[in-house]
């Protein structure tokens, strides 16, 4: 969606450009000996230009910077949410101290890597990508993600571990609210 915007914002900007273009193209035989007047001209346009560019970009800025693909609660205000997976990678599984959480609240993966970089990918039931993190040796990655359905996630390694790489899968269950125990 936003990308279809983006791609008819660039076709009407390259249109103005080409009409700029052809403007400038078609008044360059005219030959004037006082410059002054054309001058004067130009600065207008330019400055129209200048706050055409800026009302336009200004709203796409503040568009996009609001569509960022982070999940607000990764934020640091807050405390820990309820339901906290560790998740810890190996060549070539997945170990994760639990597998069900349910919808609507807030997840904690820790992640980390018990041997080599891995990736720590979750999909949802249509194989799509809803978070992401990445999986190193020493380290622990935290990442938040709230699951507004229900279903069989899947856990996949996004970063090329070795011969069995493509193995390294696991399910998370997310039940409704009420399933909590
Ligand atoms: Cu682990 Cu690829």
């Amino acid at each position: 969606m936003s990308q279809q915007v983006a791609w008819q914002l660039s076709l009407v900007l390259m249109t103005l450009l080409a009409c700029v273009f052809a403007y400038v193209g078609g008044t360059a035989g005219t030959r004037e000996e006082d410059y002054t007047p054309l001058q004067k001209r130009a600065y207008r346009v330019r400055a129209w230009l200048f706050w055409i560019l800026v009302l336009l970009f200004g709203p796409v800025m503040v568009y996009t910077l609001l569509d960022l693909p982070y999940d607000a609660a990764t934020s640091r205000s807050g405390g820990a949410p309820a339901q906290i997976i560790e998740a810890v990678g190996y060549q070539w599984r997945w170990e994760l101290s639990r597998d069900h959480v349910v919808a609507g609240e807030p997840v904690e993966f820790r992640v980390s890597s018990a041997d080599v970089n891995h990736g720590f990918g979750i999909y949802d039931p249509d194989m799509r990508l809803v978070a992401q993190t990445q999986v190193m040796p020493g380290y622990t990655n935290k990442v938040r993600h709230t699951f507004d359905r229900e279903g069989t996630y899947k856990v996949l390694c996004m970063e090329y571990c070795g011969i069995a790489h493509h193995n390294m899968m696991a399910e998370i269950k997310v039940g409704r609210p009420e399933e909590r125990r």
